[in-house]
């Protein structure tokens, strides 16, 4: 089943959407993301607002409701801002396998080609259907980290990508 969805850039002015879909990632699949519920929803609303300024995140809504996000970060430094780092990608199971994770990785990416000429993300070892998608948008693996992350459960490896976008702008050295 296919839905529609609005992908839409999200401002500081929408900490709260983010705050929400950001903390139901955090609790709904614990196991794909470094940091974790308790650590993130101690924090005020300002930290989330900041975030939106500090990266570009993509909510997905289904009418008014946020139901997933992703987002990326330019690397700070001249020798690095050439590249992006993706993070926080989620969708409610509820609005899985409709298309909303696909509409949002094609904005981030088109996003991301008018500020970046490369994206990287990881991705725990195993996770097929997000190992899937950014196969399908043409991301490559580069290396596996071993013991990447250490959770209660034990140690996960995590899976390198990257996605060239050679269209993209040659991004300028911050500072220059
Ligand atoms: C990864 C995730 C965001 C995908 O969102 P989604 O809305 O279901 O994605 P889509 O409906 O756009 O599916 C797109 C592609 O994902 C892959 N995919 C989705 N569900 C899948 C599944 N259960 N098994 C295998 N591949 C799957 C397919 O390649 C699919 O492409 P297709 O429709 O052309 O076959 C979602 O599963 C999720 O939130 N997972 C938990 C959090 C997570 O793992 N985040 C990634 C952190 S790196």
């Amino acid at each position: 089943m296919s839905g529609s969805f609005r992908i839409t850039r999200l401002q500081p002015s929408d900490a709260e959407a983010f705050r929400t879909i950001r903390l139901a990632a955090l609790r709904t699949a614990p196991e794909a993301f470094g940091s974790t519920y308790e650590i993130e929803a101690n924090r005020p609303l300002s930290t989330f607002a900041e975030r939106l300024s500090s990266s570009a995140v993509f909510g997905a809504y289904d009418g008014q409701q946020v139901v997933g996000m992703a987002g990326f970060m330019q690397e700070a430094g001249p020798k690095v801002s050439h590249k992006a780092f993706v993070w926080g990608f989620y969708v409610e199971p509820a609005w899985r396998a409709r298309g909303a994770g696909s509409a949002l990785v094609a904005a981030l990416i088109e996003a991301a080609r008018d500020v970046v000429e490369q994206l990287t993300l990881t991705v725990v070892e195993g996770n097929d259907p997000a190992i899937a998608l950014y196969t399908k948008f043409g991301f490559t693996t580069y290396g596996v980290e071993p013991r990447a992350l250490k959770t209660s459960a034990g140690y996960v490896n995590e899976v390198l990508m990257t996605l060239r976008l050679p269209s993209g702008a040659d991004a300028k050295p911050k500072g220059t």
